[in-house]
């Protein structure tokens, strides 16, 4: 695996290859994003993945000093994993001077949900993915995969790829999870032992939300969130939203929606550690 952490030593080693599959990432792999490696294989004619922890998309009270950085260990995980090039710029290579032009995706897409716990979170991954996207797939357009469990920010890279024209297919990646359910994150690991064994209760609440849902009448529907958010509040969570949307827009579901067409999406702080799922329905 050829590692390149300049823009330039990047598009050297890419430029013998026509169709790039891309996986970008902030690193702290976990069988996520490796699965996301594999998936991208097949999809073009060389293997890149990035690691960046992205200071843009961080609010200042936010993890970006101690997330989680794991070297070795990722090198190790791409490598067996069979990608070709890994795209490792310092911030000083991504960010030779202060980033003042920005990506705004559609508020009506990125400020609710996330975008509202997080103010400014999509400016600054829209960002850095745009400025990923020119280095990695600039000169020739390429395949970018994006897992499911961030399913918020598949939607605004899609649309955002869209509305620039991007000569870039995006694929979509299934959410892994541990036996019990939980769904993988590299935030996981901030849980300590009683903690992660709880975890699994943030997929179970959004698998029982969307039984419910197809069992309940619209009046019944909406009671149902705020009974979720309830049941997590009495288990010692401290959710932000747990909530039925239409996958399309991610606008909230109505009695029109039929089966297949929907998503409910969580988020919730566990102590300290704020974890998010999502599960299509
Ligand atoms: O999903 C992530 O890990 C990050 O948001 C991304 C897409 C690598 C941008 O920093």
């Amino acid at each position: 695996m050829l590692i390149a952490h300049s823009i330039a030593d990047l598009r050297q080693a890419l430029a013998p290859y026509r169709h790039p599959a891309f996986v970008p990432t902030m690193g702290n792999l976990h069988d996520g994003h490796i699965a996301l490696v594999r998936q991208a294989k097949p999809l073009g004619d060389v293997t890149v993945a990035s690691i960046f922890v992205n200071r843009l998309q961080f609010l200042p009270h936010e993890d970006f000093d101690s997330y989680p950085r794991t070297w070795e260990a990722d090198c190790a995980q791409l490598q067996a994993a069979g990608c070709d090039v890994l795209f490792a710029p310092r911030e000083a290579d991504l960010y030779p001077e202060p980033q003042t032009f920005k990506v705004h995706p559609d508020p009506q897409l990125a400020d609710m949900l996330e975008g509202h716990f997080r103010p400014g979170f999509f400016v600054g991954v829209s960002t850095v993915v745009m400025k990923l996207f020119a280095c990695v797939l600039g000169q020739t357009g390429g395949t970018a995969v994006f897992g499911k469990k961030d399913y918020q920010q598949l939607l605004v890279i899609r649309h955002m790829v869209q509305q620039f024209a991007l000569p870039i297919k995006v694929i979509a990646g299934e959410t892994c999870r541990a036996a019990d359910g939980l769904a993988l994150s590299s935030r996981n690991g901030y849980l300590g032992l009683e903690e992660r064994q709880e975890a699994v209760a943030l997929s179970q609440a959004l698998k029982r939300l969307a039984q419910q849902w197809w069992m309940a009448n619209p009046a019944q529907r909406a009671s149902l969130e705020p009974q979720a958010l309830d049941a997590l509040r009495a288990r010692g969570w401290a959710p932000d939203y747990l909530t039925v949307r239409r996958r399309v827009d991610l606008m909230p579901a109505t009695a029109e929606d039929a089966e297949g067409t929907l998503v409910v999406l969580g988020a919730a702080r566990l102590g300290n550690t704020r974890l998010i799922d999502n599960l299509e329905f």
